[in-house]
């Protein structure tokens, strides 16, 4: 089962298998990830790991949109009279469109979407701000042509992307990000137990803190 969204503290419902040495790239994603979340009901509970139904812990979701948005309001974006919104976004690995439409489509005018599990994004269709849905991984995505981002947004989808793929996808991105104010946001869990974190069930990666 996938760990908790990052940012939340919160204690994880899931078992995790703790790596002695380095987590071949073979663990890593690939379709026991997409057979996961294909497999996953499309509703926020299921996003997040199951983690809402552990007593204490049902306003998770809330929370972590609440952190995201007071983020972005450090950075002067926001609703608020002296924020600002932003013209484009990307949102990598989107799943059930939880921070798209709970903060993103709040924030920028236009945003694209790119999530591998198509069935997860399938209620944005024509949805109004959503410029694009594109349905692969952070490997396989490649910017449309033309495209300038003001804000990137990358929540809890990097653990299933090896090590070379999110240095390679970062690259990526930056190549996209609106040169004068861009700013590309990862949110992702972190280990502290001094070791990268493999969880079998999804085939993700919790990477240590270096
Ligand atoms: C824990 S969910 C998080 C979804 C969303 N970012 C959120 O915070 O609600 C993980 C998502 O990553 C997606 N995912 C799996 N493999 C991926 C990959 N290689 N690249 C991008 N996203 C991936 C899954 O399909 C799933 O939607």
């Amino acid at each position: 089962m996938a760990s908790p969204p990052p940012d939340t503290n919160a204690a994880s419902a899931t078992t995790l298998t703790p790596s002695t040495s380095t987590i071949p790239d073979s663990s890593v994603g690939g379709d026991t990830s997409l057979q996961y979340w294909g497999s996953t009901g499309a509703y926020i509970c299921g996003m997040l790991g199951g983690i809402p139904d552990v007593q204490g812990f049902s306003p998770i979701n809330k929370i972590d949109l609440q952190g995201s948005r007071n983020f972005l309001a450090k950075l002067g974006i926001g609703l608020k009279q002296d924020r600002r919104r932003v013209k484009t976004a990307l949102e990598l690995g989107a799943g059930i469109r939880r921070v798209t439409e709970g903060l993103l489509l709040h924030v920028a005018d236009e945003v694209d979407v790119v999530e591998p599990v198509a069935k997860l994004t399938a209620a944005l269709q024509g949805k109004p701000g959503i410029h694009s849905i594109d349905n692969v991984g952070v490997a396989e995505w490649r910017s449309r042509e033309g495209a300038s981002y003001d804000l990137i947004w990358i929540q809890w989808c990097l653990g299933y992307a090896t090590d070379a793929h999110v240095v390679d996808h970062l690259r990526r991105c930056r190549a996209v990000l609106e040169p004068e104010n861009g700013i590309i946001v990862v949110k992702e869990n972190l280990s502290t137990r001094g070791e990268d974190i493999l969880d079998e069930t999804d085939a993700s990666i919790t990477r240590q803190v270096i």
